[in-house]
């Protein structure tokens, strides 16, 4: 075959499985390298942090016999993870930590982004 054939297949043969790969992750994770605009402060606990936890966490973080022994659902119980550094390592996707909400996309950035202003701030039960 003509080597410049060749090259063509080869190339868009490459460009074809790499753009495969990026719809993929977004379709599965968002899009977790888009920065995060939102540039609200004061995180609030009950107003913010805790719908989020309600739609992605608490199903299986609460109750007799929570997932992974790691208890949710009070302030408690949600100071204390996002204390001893679980939670952020967890929706962060960072080494070391189970991946979380399992099973599930993964937060948007700005929900990440967010949550750590909650945390940074002390974890307050505002
Ligand atoms: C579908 C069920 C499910 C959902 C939804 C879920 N988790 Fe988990 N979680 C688990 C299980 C099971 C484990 C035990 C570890 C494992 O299997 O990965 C766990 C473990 C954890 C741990 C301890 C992991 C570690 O590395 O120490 C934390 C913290 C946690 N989850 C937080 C969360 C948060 C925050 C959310 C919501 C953003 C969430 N989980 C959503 C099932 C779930």
């Amino acid at each position: 075959m003509d080597k410049k054939l060749i090259w063509f297949f080869l190339i868009t043969g490459v460009l074809f499985i790499s753009s495969c790969y990026y719809d993929k992750e977004e379709l599965l994770y968002g899009n977790p390298k888009a920065p995060c605009t939102d540039t609200t402060t004061n995180i609030s606990y009950s107003n913010y942090v805790v719908p989020v936890f309600r739609q992605y966490c608490y199903n299986c973080h609460t109750g007799s016999f929570p997932s992974g022994n790691i208890l949710m659902g009070t302030y408690t119980t949600d100071q204390a993870i996002a204390q001893n550094g679980k939670l952020y390592g967890c929706i962060s996707y960072s080494a070391g930590y189970s991946p979380m909400p399992k099973g599930m996309a993964r937060l948007t950035n700005c929900q990440v982004a967010n949550i750590k202003k909650w945390i940074d701030a002390g974890a307050p039960n505002n």
